[in-house]
């Protein structure tokens, strides 16, 4: 694993769009994981940024998210196609049809999370995925449990996760309950990973994740285990990370 350690916020993202920019310039066919929340935002400004300036180009670039809300449509502003659509894909000149997220809209959730996982395949993998962290660890949906989740699933949401992100819903009650995530071993499967985490109320879970043991209890833990993971993050975010390391 390598540590990459940013001052702030704003250095994270430059730092995590730097590395997309790499990986879009090096193979422009690439297929990119993606994912949703605050972490990315600043990193999606800045490939918008980059990409109107003239530096990058998306046009054979294919890409598939993380998870998506059940039930959710793709022109509800809480769903995460609308997220993506809003935040990075309206302002590239990426192929909206070579976008895949999970289809919310899917009633039969194995139906859904089938054909995702056929997506990743028949795209030959996904060759760099982005993550953000959950303060429990989870990555992508996939929750602290018994054990690692392997495909794409339908999962029931978590208290701390329905609160974490009922911010961004007018009430708690709005925020749907299950959600369809890549399982542990569709991410672990992706050539490259990334993950960028910023803040101090995710100090604890960095340095638990990266320095515990592997345990599907933190789900980001098994990160250790991957040959190719680069981990953005920054001061407040490090804090504990770095005193564990010291003492
Ligand atoms: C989003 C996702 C989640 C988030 C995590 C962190 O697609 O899969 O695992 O990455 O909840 O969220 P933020 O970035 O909002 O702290």
């Amino acid at each position: 694993m390598q540590l990459i350690q940013a001052k702030d916020y704003e250095d994270m993202s430059r730092k995590a769009a730097n590395i997309i920019s790499a990986q879009v310039i090096l193979k422009p066919n690439c297929v990119l994981g993606l994912a949703t929340g605050s972490s990315p935002l600043s990193t999606y400004a800045n490939l918008i940024e980059w990409y109107k300036k003239g530096d990058l180009d998306f046009s054979n670039v294919s890409s598939v998210n993380l998870d998506e809300y059940r039930g959710l449509t793709a022109d509800n502003d809480q769903s995460y196609r609308y997220f993506m659509n809003t935040n990075l894909f309206d302002h590239i000149n990426i192929d909206k049809s070579k976008t895949y997220v999970p289809d919310g809209t899917e009633p039969d959730s194995a139906k859904a999370c089938s054909r995702h996982d056929e997506i990743i395949e028949e795209l030959g993998g996904i060759d760099l995925q982005l993550l953000g962290m959950g303060l429990n660890g989870h990555i992508g949906f996939n929750e602290p449990a018994a054990e690692f989740p392997k495909g794409t699933h339908c999962v029931d949401l978590t208290q701390s996760t329905i609160e974490a992100n009922s911010r961004f819903f007018a009430s708690i009650d709005d925020v749907p309950t299950q959600a369809y995530t890549m399982g542990i071993q569709s991410i672990m499967l992706a050539k490259k990973i990334l993950v960028i985490v910023s803040g101090a109320n995710k100090a604890q879970i960095v340095a638990d994740a990266f320095l515990g043991p592997v345990t599907p209890e933190v789900p980001a833990s098994i990160l250790q285990m991957h040959p190719d993971v680069t981990v953005v993050a920054d001061a407040d975010a490090l804090s504990v990370y770095l005193e564990r390391c010291k003492a």
